[in-house]
């Protein structure tokens, strides 16, 4: 049973409040990531659970004890961190074997172990290696090995491939995921790259300010983001700016999009949050989701600026009426619209979503603050 709790969890540092109220609860070999921007409080949370932090309020419970006083090695967590931490003046075995001296376990038992964490992260032939003559992936096992060679109760990872290429990256995400679902082994892992953070988790903690805005599964996070905020940073979105215009039920909004030529939208308000006539509103629609031609629901016109090559789809830069940046992804293989030409798009009802204007107020600014945009 090792499943891990944060309750009310609260850290400040002077005015500074980092941490603000996090609750979370990671089930029995859950792996959760904290995914956020920089200075959202990510590794304040980690170093918590860890115990190299002492919060200001609330408690956090490992396998059901509450460990909120405990140093951190009574803690049973096998920690990653960002950046390199092993010793260089020891071996890669002697790294790893680290914590088990700490912990005082045999030498004939120790070996057996590091051994067996070595290899299980590939590097069986490395021990006598020194940190200096590895490549900063092999560093990386080396530190996945020292944290669970403790047969922690939990796994704690701190943007363990932030530092490495892509490439590396991807294959070491699917390392960690085989060796964490191996060992069956609970897992918080933090990052601020969200398909890092959709590719590995279970479960996705979207986390602002010092405090967690949505935990859901990738899939649900990305079709069903409970705010704006969400939307914008996980996945590409665009933003239009509308007024309700006409609920027709629970379910049917009629929208007027604000602009110089105002259109009729229709969106299902399947989200929790009920919008009523007149208010304003913050309307969202995913690239890969458009209809194209003059049939197309919900249609608007944009001007194309640019059409970048992806692989399997194109990313077609461009405006709407109003000025407003639009981004739309089409497949490979199909029609690609040249720049200068105007383009009629749309999207389905159902692929509509409706967020309070006042959630996240720089939506006319949406695409210039996506990630990994082609420049
Ligand atoms: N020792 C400290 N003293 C004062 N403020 C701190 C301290 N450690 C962190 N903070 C502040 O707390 C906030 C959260 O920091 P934290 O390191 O948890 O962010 P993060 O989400 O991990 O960011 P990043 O993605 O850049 O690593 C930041 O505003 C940071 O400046
Ligand atoms: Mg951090």
């Amino acid at each position: 049973m090792s499943r891990v709790e944060l309750n009310g969890i609260s850290k400040s540092y002077g005015t500074t409040a980092a941490v603000r109220g996090v609750d979370l609860a990671v089930s029995d070999g859950e792996f959760v990531t904290l995914l956020g921007a920089s200075g959202c409080g990510k590794t304040t949370c980690l170093r918590m659970v860890a115990g190299f932090i002492a919060p200001s309020a609330g408690s956090i419970l490992i396998g059901g004890r509450d460990v909120t006083r405990l140093a951190p090695n009574r803690r049973d967590t096998g920690m990653v961190f960002q950046h390199y931490a092993l010793f260089p003046h020891m071996t890669v075995a002697e790294n790893v074997a680290f914590g088990l001296k700490v912990r005082r376990v045999g030498a004939a038992e120790a070996h057996r172990r590091v051994a067996g964490a070595l290899e299980l992260v590939r590097l069986g032939d490395y021990g006598g290696r020194f940190p200096a003559q590895l490549s900063g992936g092999q560093r990386q096992r080396v530190a996945l090995a020292r944290a669970i060679v403790i047969e922690p109760t939990a796994l704690l990872l701190d943007e363990p491939l932030s530092a490495l290429d892509s490439r590396l990256r991807e294959e070491l995400q699917l390392e960690i995921k085989r060796i964490q679902q191996g060992l069956g082994i609970t897992t918080i892992f933090v990052t601020h790259d969200q398909s890092e953070a959709l590719t590995l988790s279970d479960r996705v903690a979207v986390m602002r300010d010092g405090l967690i805005e949505q935990i859901d599964s990738p899939a649900a996070l990305y079709r069903r983001p409970a705010t704006s905020y969400v939307a914008r940073f996980v996945g590409r979105m665009n933003f239009l700016d509308a007024v309700v215009t006409a609920r027709s039920s629970q379910e049917q909004y009629e929208l007027r999009l604000e602009g110089p030529d105002p259109q009729v939208f229709h969106a299902l308000g399947r989200q929790s949050a009920a919008f009523v006539p007149g208010e304003r509103v913050a309307v969202a629609m995913r690239p890969e989701l458009v209809q194209l031609g003059s049939e197309a629901p919900n249609r608007l016109r944009m001007s194309v600026e640019k059409a970048a090559f992806l692989g399997s789809r194109w990313l077609i830069h461009g405006r709407a009426g109003g000025g407003t940046a639009i981004f739309v992804e089409l497949p490979d293989g199909g029609p690609i619209p040249s720049v200068g030409s105007a383009l009629d798009i749309g999207w389905r009802a159902e692929d509509v979503l409706l967020f309070r204007h006042d959630d996240d107020t720089r939506s006319a600014s949406a695409g210039a603050i996506l990630q990994g945009e082609p420049a």
